[in-house]
């Protein structure tokens, strides 16, 4: 389509950036996390300082359970902040992703600029390709070079229609649940354990439920309420027609909060991740305690990262504090007394 954005345009990725630093591209409506609250215990019989944050996911070790959402790469500017993420990861022992590495197998020189391992040689990273590229002829060969081109542990393939349709991008998602099926299965052969995720439009039931049968290793459920990624696209927009797509479609999506529940009202043992508008340590709390084994975040760590390596530790220290003081107010000790704790109802 003539006025589609080109992916592999330079400046649609520094684009995306800049549109994604200014609080425009947030959605309007709500992750759902207000309409839980925590029941605050007055007796924890827990020492704050004795708090266990760690915990693991596809067998590696974490400080906590917090991730840096994959956001970019494959330019200059995509990598400076990748690199920043990626010390700020391996600092706290936090897991990462890279943002979509298609540019980088389609022009190797692009390649580079994705490359994280030198700043993050010991934490848990994520590899990422768009899920409808393996409907334009990429298969399991052009996932594990993802993998290798950044020394990855585990790949995701992200599923993105609603951006898309918007952005004027690859609309054909006819049979992708059996290409992702084939890609899991030759990629658990070399050890790669692979998740699916949204990037922010949520997951229903039946489309988690769908993916959990083609064996995937993961999901993150990613959903409404923070980054509106319709919102996005239609700021970055070249034409007016998928401008006002953006602002039409700007709500579209299923809340974080229910995200979680429909992967969780499907698979109880799924490794899930929980992304999309959690803003604060308790956002992490609660995604954990509605069911998710992780709670990660894009945004908040971009503008954090943007301002360099000591306004990103504070963030995350922030965070990781704000989660330590939650659990000792309910009175848990550890991550797995996080998860589905009794603390957490439904504000009446
Ligand atoms: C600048 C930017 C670029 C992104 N690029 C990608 C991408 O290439 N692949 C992907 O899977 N998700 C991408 N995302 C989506 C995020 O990982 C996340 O799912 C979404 O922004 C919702 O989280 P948030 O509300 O914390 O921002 C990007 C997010 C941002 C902010």
């Amino acid at each position: 389509m003539p006025d589609s954005a080109d992916k592999r345009d330079p400046k649609s990725k520094v684009q995306h950036i800049e549109a994604c630093l200014t609080p425009e591209v947030e959605y309007k409506k709500t992750t759902g996390f207000e309409r839980y609250d925590f029941v605050s215990n007055a007796l924890p019989e827990v020492s704050l300082e004795a708090i266990d944050l760690s915990t693991s996911l596809v067998g590696k070790e974490l400080s906590a359970p917090l991730m840096i959402s994959p956001m970019t790469g494959g330019v200059d500017r995509g990598h400076d902040i990748n690199r920043t993420l990626a010390r700020g990861a391996e600092k706290y022992r936090l897991p990462m992703g890279v943002g979509s590495q298609r540019v980088g197998i389609e022009d190797t020189e692009r390649a580079q600029f994705f490359k994280v391992r030198e700043e993050a040689p010991s934490t848990l990273i994520f590899a990422n390709i768009g899920a409808v590229q393996l409907n334009k002829g990429w298969g399991a060969e052009h996932a594990q070079r993802a993998v290798d081109m950044i020394e990855a542990d585990a790949l995701f393939l992200h599923l993105n229609p609603m951006q898309e349709a918007i952005q004027g991008g690859d609309q054909d998602f006819v049979g992708l649940a059996d290409r992702i099926k084939s890609v899991v299965k030759e990629l658990d052969r070399s050890g790669v354990p692979v998740f699916v995720r949204e990037v922010g439009f949520g997951m229903s039931q039946d489309a988690a439920k769908r993916l959990i049968d083609t064996g995937v290793a993961g999901i993150d459920c990613a959903g409404a309420g923070g980054t509106s990624w319709a919102r996005v696209e239609g700021i970055c927009a070249k034409s007016e027609r998928r401008r006002v797509m953006g602002t039409i479609f700007g709500e579209w999506g299923v809340p974080t909060t229910e995200s979680i529940l429909n992967v969780r009202a499907v698979s109880s043992r799924i490794p899930l991740i929980a992304t999309g508008g959690l803003r604060s340590g308790i956002d992490v709390a609660k995604a954990i305690a509605l069911g998710a084994d992780i709670g990660s975040m894009a945004r908040p760590m971009l503008v954090a990262a943007d301002q360099g390596d000591e306004a990103l530790a504070r963030f995350i220290e922030q965070t990781l504090e704000e989660l330590r003081v939650c659990m000792f107010g309910i009175g848990a000790n550890s991550v797995e007394e996080l998860k589905g704790n009794t603390h957490l109802h439904p504000v009446v």
